[in-house]
């Protein structure tokens, strides 16, 4: 919805394991951008778990709503409108995003603006200082999706390829987790394969027909190796295979964007989602433009900036929506 370029849109963020929410102006410029990671909380079960995410997105909602409005430096009243993740995600934690921006919106007469997720991965590269102008042909790799898509305007996108099993983001965590990395993996993975040779153990890569990816053979294919390996072996080569690990996952990222690069004469590519943090990724892709850092990983400030170009839903009708779990 076209708020003025002096407004502020509120974005709320709760369709995982981060309890985000951000102020940005109507032309793209973030005012804050507060992210509570859960993954603490989380890690000793290995992966999210979705009750305990939605109970604490139920703590933590107003708090950081508070601190993104303090930080910058504006009332609630000066807000304009109200975006929120509708999904996909986990529903029960959606649905904590969800109400409180309904009750916000609603006590407050503003719009609100129900964004897809997936969505605001991509208007990650519509906020200032470093916009990407569409078209463009995005990667979008994070925990839940893995997806090549055209994206010929702002308002939104036309899928190409998406990934059969797990996608990217998972596929690290699950590596992560056979090498004894912990929970959220990808970033450890990332700093371990610094120190280890990516040509060590070949992990070959699933070729599926089309722009779409697989990655379960692959994990597969480490825990085999991990499993092979006697223990003292395994400590001591857990770099070389957490690079080689890297390594596979990152040339089947590159080998399909520039296909579908090729088939649709896509010139301009960009990145994003969390895996678009990745260093051998980022480097992979030299010409290709990247989510900034601290937005590739789920964050509100991409859902603000997604709802510029999302029609608002205008009272009583907001009240009805309701979260939805795949897209
Ligand atoms: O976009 P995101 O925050 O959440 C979803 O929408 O899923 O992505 C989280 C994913 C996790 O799987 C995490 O391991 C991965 O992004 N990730 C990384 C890196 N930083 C985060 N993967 C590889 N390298 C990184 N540096
Ligand atoms: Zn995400």
């Amino acid at each position: 919805m076209p708020v003025p370029t002096g407004g502020r849109i509120l974005g709320l963020e709760t369709s995982c394991d981060e309890t985000a929410a951000a102020v940005i102006t109507g032309d793209g410029r973030i005012l804050a951008n507060v992210v509570s990671s859960q993954a603490e909380l989380h890690a000793r079960f290995g992966g999210v778990v979705p009750e305990v995410a939605s109970r604490r997105h139920l703590e933590l909602v107003i708090p950081v709503t508070r601190e993104a409005l303090g930080e910058a430096g504006i009332e609630l009243a000066e807000v304009d409108a109200v975006a929120v993740t509708q999904g996909p995600g986990l529903v029960g934690a959606l649905l904590v995003g969800l109400a409180a921006a309904k009750a916000l919106a609603w006590a407050n007469h503003l719009p609100l603006v129900p964004v897809d997720h997936l969505h605001g991965h991509v208007a990650s590269l519509y906020l200032q200082p470093e916009r990407v102008e569409p078209p463009f042909l995005c990667l979008l790799a994070s925990g839940g999706h893995t997806l090549l898509i055209d994206v010929a305007e702002p308002g939104g996108f036309r899928v190409l390829g998406t990934t059969l099993d797990d996608a990217a983001g998972e596929a690290f965590d699950k590596g992560a987790r056979l090498l004894g990395l912990g929970y959220p993996g990808g970033a450890a993975i990332d700093r371990l394969a610094r120190e280890g040779d990516p040509a060590a153990f070949d992990f070959p890569v699933a070729r599926v027909p089309g722009l779409d990816f697989s990655f379960s053979g692959l994990k597969t294919a480490l825990l085999y190796a991990v499993r092979d390996l006697p223990e003292d072996e395994l400590e001591r080569r857990r770099a070389d295979l957490a690079a080689s690990y890297q390594r596979a996952i990152v040339r089947a990222l590159v080998r399909r964007t520039h296909e579908a690069a090729e088939q649709t004469g896509a010139t301009k590519l960009a990145v994003v989602g969390g895996v678009a943090a990745n260093s051998e990724l980022r480097a992979a892709l030299p010409d290709a433009a990247f989510a900034p850092l601290p937005l590739c990983t789920d964050n509100a400030a991409m859902i603000a900036s997604a709802a510029r170009y999302t029609d608002a839903v205008p009272l009583p009708g907001y009240l009805a929506l309701d979260a939805y779990a795949s897209g």
